[in-house]
């Protein structure tokens, strides 16, 4: 059997992967829940496009085109009221739907509408959906989707290339020897959840006579998981661990200027109630914190300096043309205008 695989026509003509002109349509991190209060609003750049994002008093988020359509002020720059917003310059109001309600000079209002998104929170996050309605849920840890869940923030970083190049890091199978030290033989087993998700499980249990193996274990005796769970090429949440505790790391990644990378991470686990559940999720959180750490180390000057081009791909990377094959079959926007790109 060969060790090649053929360079198909995939990466020759992907439009979306590694693009720093597209993203893919769907929901993405803005703020962390905290940073925004009832009645405050902020200024955000998203993928290109400038947003003002507000909570109004009924504690509902609203997130709207930045731009005033009077004269262009900077909505950010004005003030919440109730459930509404209004421009700092002449005193327009706008509704949670971006409605204009009031123009001070006329005694009424006009049937002008700023375009508004929809607005969520999940896992102590405020997310945002990059068209006007959310086709798909927000992104969850598979195995926890219908549990409550706790939340907990680690790193905030900048990476030096692509989110879906970033992205791939967890299901590279060769560099886990390379790069982490871990002689694990991976072989991926890939399931669509749907159009926007993807998730890849490890099917083998090599590598168990090593001594780091034993070292590490339990993470990766006879009865241990890990996998890859993909949302729109740029949330990947890893679930590692022995069957009686997962751990669960998501990387929230968004396109920035020039196919540079923005990232959160974000640490999961169910919510255990009780005095006795919260300290549990306080050392579970912390322990997901550090087997997070050990996989983020490894890789940080690959991601600054790496020029993405698979030029030569082998059966061991079947895993990532699976996931770039993935990327390119979702709906394109482009950077900035959000406009849907034309499909050749
Ligand atoms: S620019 Fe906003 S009201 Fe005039
Ligand atoms: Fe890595």
């Amino acid at each position: 059997m060969s060790s090649y695989i053929h360079k198909s026509n995939l990466l020759n003509k992907s439009r979306i992967f590694n693009n720093p002109q597209q993203f893919i349509e769907g929901w993405y991190w803005v703020l962390r829940s905290k940073e925004l209060g009832k009645g405050k609003v902020k200024s955000v750049n998203l993928i290109g496009r400038e947003l003002a994002i507000y909570r109004g008093y009924d504690g509902q988020l609203v997130s709207v085109d930045a731009f005033c359509p009077h004269m262009g002020a900077n909505l950010a720059e004005g003030k919440v009221e109730g459930n509404g917003l209004r421009c700092l310059f002449h005193n327009w109001k706008f509704d949670a739907d971006g409605n204009c309600v009031e123009i001070p000079c006329l005694r009424k209002s006009l049937p002008i509408k700023i375009k508004a998104f929809p607005t969520a929170e999940k896992y102590g996050m405020i997310w945002v959906w990059t068209g006007e309605i959310a086709k798909q849920p927000l992104p969850f840890v598979p195995e926890l989707e219908f549990e409550e869940c706790d939340a907990a923030f680690a790193s905030r970083f900048v990476k030096n290339c692509h989110p879906n190049v970033v992205m791939i890091n967890a299901i590279d199978a060769q560099h886990f020897n390379t790069v982490h030290n871990l002689p694990l033989e991976i072989v991926f087993k890939k399931e669509e959840i749907n159009k926007n998700a993807i998730k890849f499980s490890n099917i083998t249990r090599g590598g168990k006579d090593s001594l780091l193996i034993k070292l590490i274990s339990p993470f990766y005796q006879e009865a241990g998981t890990y996998s890859m769970c993909y949302w729109y090429g740029s949330t990947g949440t890893v679930t590692i661990g022995p069957d009686f505790l997962h751990f669960h790391i998501m990387f929230t990644l968004r396109l920035l200027e020039g196919g540079k990378t923005e990232g959160q991470t974000i640490l999961i686990t169910k919510k255990r109630h009780g005095l006795h559940g919260w300290l549990f999720n306080l050392i579970v959180l912390w322990l997901t914190k550090v087997v997070g750490n050990y996989f983020a180390r490894g890789d940080t000057k690959i991601f600054q300096t790496i020029k993405f081009d698979l030029k030569t791909p082998l059966k061991a990377d079947e895993s990532i043309m699976q996931f770039i094959q993935h990327v390119e079959n979702q709906d394109g926007l482009s950077w900035g205008s959000w406009e849907v790109v034309d499909t050749y």
